[in-house]
């Protein structure tokens, strides 16, 4: 065995030279890695080996480019595209071993081999998309001539990991090897290379697929209109679809390539990839608990029990049973517990996103019971998903004390109570947990562990694993009102009622968060959800502006109308009625409405987020300032190309750049714009928000 560097050994089997990379976790091309290819790759290049195999050990294959490098002054060393001239020109078959993920710079790599050898389990994909970028070492260029244009255009702009039997049939791997025989399936592989005197394939070279894409503009016409309202704000897609263009208008492969690098140069410089390789970081961030060792012990979670069958427990059971826990559901009474029951089966008939025979286990695995004592007496974890009543929830919480097992977590799904206070009926506070999903549970990606005074910390490595099992995004949160998503809404909701009753229209308002990326504005948002939520038609006698559209029946895309008018098709058009009743409950509280601005907009609606954002973090309710920034990415749409409120923060100016507009609007407006004291102090210390760490 000769070791090339700390990462790279070459050894050799037969014929055959073997490259090994073991560079954890996962492989990245940093410096050194592609240091010790380029030199592997030379030295048997230069040894009497007859065919070459590249493989990797640990968890994966090459997962890409090293992220955390980029942005940074570079090392001198080998480049990407240096170790791919290498492989690509090698007068000796190169075969990529693959398990794992090849992803991104590390799937162009392995389609610089002549040939590649797969396990099943392994998945090949270019997801540089939603680091705000793209293939950047000729994998524009090289994909489509392998899987066609159509499928490089579906590939590329949704970063998806593709299946390796997938991968198998349009071509991206050339055998497929029995699982847990990698190495030996690659050997083989070369050895038949060798004895039946293979060519030697070069993808760039091969351009028939290009050619059946030539002359018919309309296959990226007909794409970008497909895909227009998923693409809308982002960077990225757009500049991979032009990739792909070159690839089939260039005369030549080093043109589009050329056309890749030009391009690939534009997404990096810019503000979105930035933000999206910040998110890409932030995300894995959120999984590390100061003072919670990564190896704490979890508490094993074998059986689930949910109380409420509504939409909320039913979405959260679908997540266990998903991923094949056993989940008991309790109601009180036969019919909402039927009810429930029968809106999970069809949710799951619906989705279709398992094949039936996976369908029908995950619905079997779900019971439902009309009583605590006897559903749970066994169960490892227990969620309360009832509604929001303090009192309700700790007659609850008293009855799972007296039920539940020793070490059972007991969690509330509250949004907002006090979760010490529910703790404190039961004489195992160190159990109890807040595990707040978002609406509807099954789909939406966050999860807010929410830790309260005694909550112990197996509990919470516990929840945080969990949440990683069921395919949450998690971020640790402390006990506040609203806790940290909901209390940073807060602030946005109550500017957009007040812009409201300054002059600007609820369209205004909307029209600019959508514009900023949110998927829709508040406004457009009550529509949806129904601006009856919370309203009593009895109590009702015209107060604020949502009494007067209900009271017209007005309650929302369900009756035709709310804020907006909707036609047949819940199309929304800006409603002359609702501008009646706004400009009437201007004039009555004696103001007169004004023109106000788009930035004012903006301004109004982010900035007091951000501030609310630092109060927060200066209560610790949240560990850092990235955490935030997951929670609003994930459950409440703030587009990922901006970050998050907190990294938008930092790229607006910063602190004093926050906290200016805040005293400017606390002068003008009052209280409610106070700056966050720790604003004041990161000003004074010259610090960011991304400086709030944790
Ligand atoms: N660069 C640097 N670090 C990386 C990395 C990368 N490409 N990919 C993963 N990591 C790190 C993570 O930050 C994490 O570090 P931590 O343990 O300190 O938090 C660790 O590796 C493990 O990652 P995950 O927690 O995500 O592990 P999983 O097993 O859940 O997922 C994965 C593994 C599917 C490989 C996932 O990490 C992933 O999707 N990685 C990014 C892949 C990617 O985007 N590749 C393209 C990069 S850009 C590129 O190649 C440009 C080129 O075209 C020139």
């Amino acid at each position: 065995m000769t070791e090339i560097n700390a990462v790279t050994t070459l050894t050799r089997d037969g014929d055959v030279a073997i490259i090994t990379l073991n560079s954890p976790p996962v492989n990245a091309l940093s410096a050194n890695v592609r240091n010790g290819l380029f030199e592997g790759f030379k030295a048997a290049g230069a040894s009497d080996a007859k065919a070459i195999v590249l493989i990797c050990e640990g968890r994966t294959f090459i997962a890409g480019a090293d992220i955390s490098e980029f942005g940074a002054p570079g090392k001198p060393s080998a480049s990407l595209f240096d170790v791919q001239e290498m492989m690509e020109n090698s007068p000796k078959p190169v075969i990529a071993a693959i398990h794992g993920t090849a992803l991104g710079g590390g799937l162009e790599v392995a389609l610089c081999a002549h040939y590649r050898v797969a396990v099943p389990s392994a998945r090949l994909g270019l997801p540089e998309v939603a680091l705000g970028l793209l293939p950047g070492a000729g994998g524009t260029q090289r994909l489509p001539r392998v899987v066609g244009v159509e499928t490089a255009l579906e590939m590329m702009t949704s970063g998806r990991h593709v299946p390796a039997p997938e991968a198998f049939k349009l071509g991206l791997v050339d055998e497929l090897a029995e699982e847990g025989k990698l190495k030996e399936a690659a050997l083989a592989f070369a050895n038949k290379c060798v004895a039946e005197n293979r060519p030697l394939v070069k993808i760039s070279e091969n351009n028939t697929k290009l050619e059946a894409a030539k002359g018919h503009p309309e296959i990226f016409a007909n794409f970008r209109k497909a895909n227009a309202r998923k693409f809308r704000g982002f960077d990225a897609p757009e500049a991979n679809i032009k990739c792909i263009e070159a690839a089939v208008n260039s005369a030549t492969f080093e043109e589009g390539l050329k056309a890749e690098r030009t391009l690939f140069g534009g997404l990096m410089s810019g503000a979105q990839s930035a933000a999206q390789r910040y998110y890409f970081f932030a995300e894995r961030q959120a999984n590390k608990i100061p003072g919670i060792a990564d190896d704490t012990p979890v508490r094993p979670i074998n059986k689930v029990g949910i109380i409420g069958a509504g939409t909320m427990g039913g979405g959260i059971a679908m997540n266990f049973a998903n991923v094949g826990i056993e989940v008991v559901i309790v109601e009180q009474q036969q019919a909402p517990l039927d009810k429930g029951l029968a809106t999970i089966r069809s949710n799951y008939e619906r989705s279709r996103t398992a094949k039936p025979e996976e369908t029908a286990k995950r619905i079997g695995l779900i019971t439902g019971s009309l009583s605590m004592e006897e559903a749970f007496k066994d169960v490892d974890l227990v969620i309360e998903a009832v509604f929001e009543r303090m009192d309700v929830k700790k007659d609850i919480f008293a009855k799972l004390d007296a039920i539940c097992k020793p070490g059972a977590i007991l969690a509330t799904n509250t949004s907002g109570l006090n979760i010490d206070e529910i703790a404190s009926v039961t004489k195992r506070p160190q159990d109890v947990i807040g595990l707040h999903f978002f609406s509807p549970a099954n789909v939406m990606k966050l999860l807010e562990i929410v830790r309260a005074d005694h909550t112990a910390d197996d509990v919470i490595q516990t929840s945080m694993k969990l949440a990683k099992k069921i395919g949450k995004i998690a971020a640790l949160v402390g006990v506040c009102p609203g806790f940290v998503g909901n209390r940073i809404l807060g602030q946005r909701q109550r500017e957009a009622q007040k812009l409201v009753m300054e002059g600007a229209m609820p369209w205004d308002v909307d029209r600019v968060l959508y514009d900023f990326g949110f998927p829709m504005g508040p406004f457009a948002m009550s529509d949806l959800a129904g601006l009856d939520i919370g309203w009593v038609k009895e109590k009702s006698h015209g107060e604020t502006i949502r009494d007067v559209l209900c009271e017209a029946d007005r309650r929302g895309q369900k009756t035709g109308a709310g804020y907006y008018d909707y036609d047949e098709n819940r199309v929304a058009k800006p409603s002359p009625f609702t501008e009646k009743v706004i400009h009437d409950f201007i004039v009555k509280s004696g103001a007169n409405p004004r023109k106000i601005s788009d930035e004012e907009i903006l301004e109004r609606c982010i900035f007091p987020m951000i501030n609310e954002g630092v109060k927060i973090l200066e209560e610790g309710k949240a560990i850092r300032a990235s955490d935030v920034d997951v929670v609003w990415v994930n459950g409440y749409g703030w587009p990922v190309y901006r970050g998050g409120p907190m990294f938008y923060g930092d790229l607006v100016g910063g602190p004093a750049v926050v906290l200016k507009k805040m005293q400017e609007f606390e002068a003008k407006m009052g209280d409610q714009f106070k700056p966050a004291p720790l604003l004041e102090k990161l000003v004074a210390e010259g610090k960011t928000f991304a400086d709030l760490k944790g």
